[in-house]
């Protein structure tokens, strides 16, 4: 274990914060919670190399194993399936077990599920493959920003969560450059197989991180608790923060899952499932997955182009993240999130018009990639990093692996939903009557996260739970960092 520095040594003493009189953290943080905070990312670049593969991977599965459509598509959405399974049950067992045993149970899925489906020599034993990785994504994909917001300081809450998103896209890109670096070879396996790096990774990283403090206060196990706290904050004071936490799980109702659907909860919970469904059914994955097709409706038909739009896509996705992790905590979750839906809405507007218009044949490509480039910037300023930072945020600690596993088992099969439909709608409706359906639900989402989606920037986990009681301003910006 490593020695605590003094508080003087890195600053980092309790402050009171003016506007409620509660103690916070001071911006910044030890190198010590920042190995941890990267750590636990790792989960993320697991959940962003397995949505990248695929796409490169399946041209060569499909020949091997002479796959028709039907069989194709289980063997893309045989993760999804898998995911939304172990999402919900996951929840549950990281309230029981801890979210750091639930990392390390993740992490060892997430060597197995690649392994199988690298080795595998017939179509059932891929599918057994891709549905175990999918296991193991869902439960990294809410237990690595669940880990991260319980150990961090408020005031970093949301750039340290969103890490996470930021490792998302950046192992979605990785994994395009490898799918690159082995589709000339023609070597799938390898493909496949190489997830295994970030999954042993991220088991040998957590297997030295501590239990979050918070999860650890819930369980009773306060000198724990109490040492991890000094460990992750770099000071012996931490007894203002640990009363507020004790003071929190204190008056939280129970952690059974009746406590999930409470009438306390209940807004919150609204919250959580409506932001899981609005994050997929407003459309990303038909671009992240159908890219290169979207480009080929538009006229470019060419690989060079295809790959092109992939590329350039996935590279917009990665650095609008990393703009969102700088403004996250300074301007807040709410104007991010509504910004950038407003984004996402005028992208889907352009898209629409340019497929329904068709005096514009000929600026169709240009307008195309245009519309594309400011839906996923929107996407990857607000909706994409908000959604999961929200959901690690907004639920009390003894049911919010609960709480985040279900939204996340709802984000998973709404997913799953428009995934598996997008090609059948398109043949059914026409491009711009789908990409305009998307508009539509972006417009909902708006209107529902403008009413509904709290403030929760710069206030601790515990004070965020006041938000819910009835007549408290949500929406309210409050502390400045
Ligand atoms: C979403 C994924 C999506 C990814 C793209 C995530 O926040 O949950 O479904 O593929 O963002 O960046």
């Amino acid at each position: 274990m490593p020695a605590i520095p003094p508080a003087d040594s890195v600053g980092h003493q309790m402050v009171n914060n003016k506007a409620n009189g509660k103690p916070t953290i001071p911006s910044g943080g030890t190198s010590y919670i920042y190995l941890a905070v990267a750590v636990a990312s790792v989960g993320g670049m697991l959940f962003g190399y397995d949505t990248g593969w695929v796409s490169g991977a399946i041209l060569f599965i499909h020949q091997q194993f002479a796959l028709t459509a039907g069989e194709e598509s289980i063997v893309v959405s045989g993760a999804l399936v898998g995911a939304m399974l172990s999402s919900v049950v996951g929840g549950a067992s990281s309230d029981k077990f801890g979210r750091r045993h639930l990392l390390l149970v993740a992490a060892g899925i997430c060597v197995l599920g690649p392994v199988t489906t690298a080795l595998a020599n017939n179509l059932l034993v891929l599918i057994i493959g891709r549905f175990i990785t999918g296991i193991g994504i869902g439960l990294a994909s809410f237990t690595t920003p669940l880990y991260i917001s319980e150990i961090a300081p408020e005031r970093d809450r949301g750039r340290m969560v969103s890490l996470n998103q930021v490792a998302l896209t950046g192992g979605i890109i990785v994994a395009y450059v490898v799918d690159l670096a082995f589709s000339a070879s023609g070597q799938w396996r390898w493909m496949v197989g190489l997830a295994v790096v970030p999954a042993i990774l991220l088991g040998a990283g957590m297997a030295f991180l501590p239990n979050s403090p918070r999860w650890l206060a819930s369980k009773g196990q306060d000198e724990q608790a109490k040492e991890t706290l000094q460990k992750i904050r770099g000071t012996h004071d931490v007894e203002a923060e640990y009363q507020a936490i004790q003071a929190g799980i204190a008056e939280e109702k129970g952690s059974r899952w009746a406590a999930v659907f409470s009438a306390g909860v209940r807004p919150a919970l609204i919250v959580g499932l409506s932001l899981a469904v609005f994050q997929q059914v407003t459309g990303i994955n038909t671009i992240i997955y159908y890219a290169p097709t979207i480009m080929r409706f538009a006229g470019l038909s060419s690989a060079t182009a295809a790959i092109l739009a992939t590329a350039g896509v996935g590279i917009v996705n990665v650095v609008v993240t990393i703009v969102a992790i700088f403004l996250i905590d300074k301007v807040g979750r709410r104007p991010l999130l509504l910004g950038g839906m407003g984004a996402m809405l005028l992208g889907l507007v352009v898209l629409c018009l340019a497929f329904a218009l068709t005096g514009l044949r000929s600026e169709l490509s240009g307008i195309t990639i245009a519309s594309l480039v400011i839906y996923v910037a929107g996407f990857a300023i607000g909706l994409g990093p908000i959604f999961w930072l929200l959901i690690s945020e907004i639920f009390p600690t003894k049911i919010r692996g609960k709480a985040t596993g279900l939204a996340t088992t709802v984000n998973w099969g709404a997913n799953l939903l428009v995934s598996v439909t997008f090609l059948s709608l398109i043949d059914a409706l026409g491009k711009a009557a789908v990409f305009g359906s998307y508009g539509v639900l972006t417009v909902a989402a708006i209107v529902f996260a403008y009413f509904r989606v709290p403030e929760t920037k710069g206030k601790t986990l515990e004070q965020i739970q006041g938000l819910w009681h009835a007549g408290t301003d949500r929406t309210d910006p409050g502390l400045s960092p």
